[in-house]
């Protein structure tokens, strides 16, 4: 289903001013922010050439929000996620990171911050391999210094969360793609941070499959509050999301809110049945 189109745009969008604060519902207080980049800018310097990667990005996502970034290949998109996860630093600008400036902050003091806050999911799912759900799903808790006990109760409670309370001992290869991004979605909260960053989670993925693990992002999203920064090149996927960046040459180029959220576990039963669509390929 990958391609580098950019979605459509129709009426479901509509146009977000400049980020103006959202009104907060009725007897609700406006969430915080929790991701804040000024003038973000990111250059690779090569021996060639220098590429401008991000260009003055200014850009806040709230608690609660769940946010597709789309764009063609090379528009910036995976450079913005190792920014937002602290994975790399702005060559210019500013990030701010639940209130914490982490522009300066040392290779060390990003990865704790990056521990207690932040949730990683990728499309290559990055389980260990002869290393069952459970272990893979542990192991977080492993690097923090979580008892054996306490670790095997947490690890147990996300894979449950996830659906995946019969696979508990099955490694990787003896599970399903959807299944593997399902225990990979486990691991990254297992620690129980308020951000997720996927990038591109449904990308090996069949629709049906991408839809499942949609559907449980939005559950994660609606149910936990758990911020979501989703990047794809699906349209349908980023139809799922309530807001949709749109990057272009290292600049946000449309900012929308999506005001007709698909629901990814509607649009799973709206599919044909398995059957019809092998009948359907069949047919002459
Ligand atoms: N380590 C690097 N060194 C040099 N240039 C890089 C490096 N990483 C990314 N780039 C360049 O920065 C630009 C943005 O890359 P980025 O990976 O953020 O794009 P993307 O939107 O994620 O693309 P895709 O959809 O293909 O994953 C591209 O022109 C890319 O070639
Ligand atoms: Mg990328």
């Amino acid at each position: 289903m990958a391609s580098n189109q950019e979605p459509p745009q129709p009426n479901a969008y509509r146009a977000r001013a400049d980020v103006p604060p959202e009104p907060a519902p009725a007897g609700r207080p406006m969430a915080t922010p929790l991701i804040e980049l000024h003038g973000v800018a990111k250059d690779y310097v090569t021996e060639a050439v220098t590429v401008h990667a991000l260009r003055q990005v200014d850009l806040i996502i709230r608690r609660g929000e769940f946010v597709a970034m789309v764009g063609q290949s090379g528009s910036g998109k995976s450079t913005m996620m190792n920014i937002i996860g602290c994975l790399d630093r702005p060559t210019r600008g500013r990030y701010v990171l639940d209130d914490l400036d982490v522009t300066f902050r040392s290779n060390d003091q990003r990865a704790v911050v990056r521990n207690r806050l932040i949730g990683f999911v990728f499309q290559g799912f990055n389980l260990l391999p002869r290393t069952t759900a459970l272990e893979n799903v542990e192991l977080p808790l492993v690097y923090r210094g979580v008892g054996a006990a306490e670790r095997r109760k947490r690890a147990l409670e996300a894979l449950g969360s996830v659906g995946l309370a019969e696979r508990l001992h099955h490694t990787p290869n003896q599970l399903s793609g959807g299944q593997q991004q399902r225990v990979a979605i486990a691991r990254a909260l297992v620690t129980e941070p308020p951000l997720l960053l996927a990038d591109e989670p449904t990308g090996n993925l069949d629709t049906r499959t991408s839809l499942e693990v949609l559907g449980l992002l939005q559950n994660l999203n609606e149910h936990k509050g758990i911020t979501i920064v989703l990047v794809t090149h699906e349209p349908d996927i980023a139809a799922c999301a309530k807001r949709v960046i749109t990057m272009r040459d290292g600049r946000v180029k449309t900012d929308l809110i999506n005001a007709v959220q698909h629901d990814a576990h509607r649009a799973l039963a709206e599919l044909p049945a398995v059957d019809e669509e092998t009948a359907a390929e069949a047919a002459p």
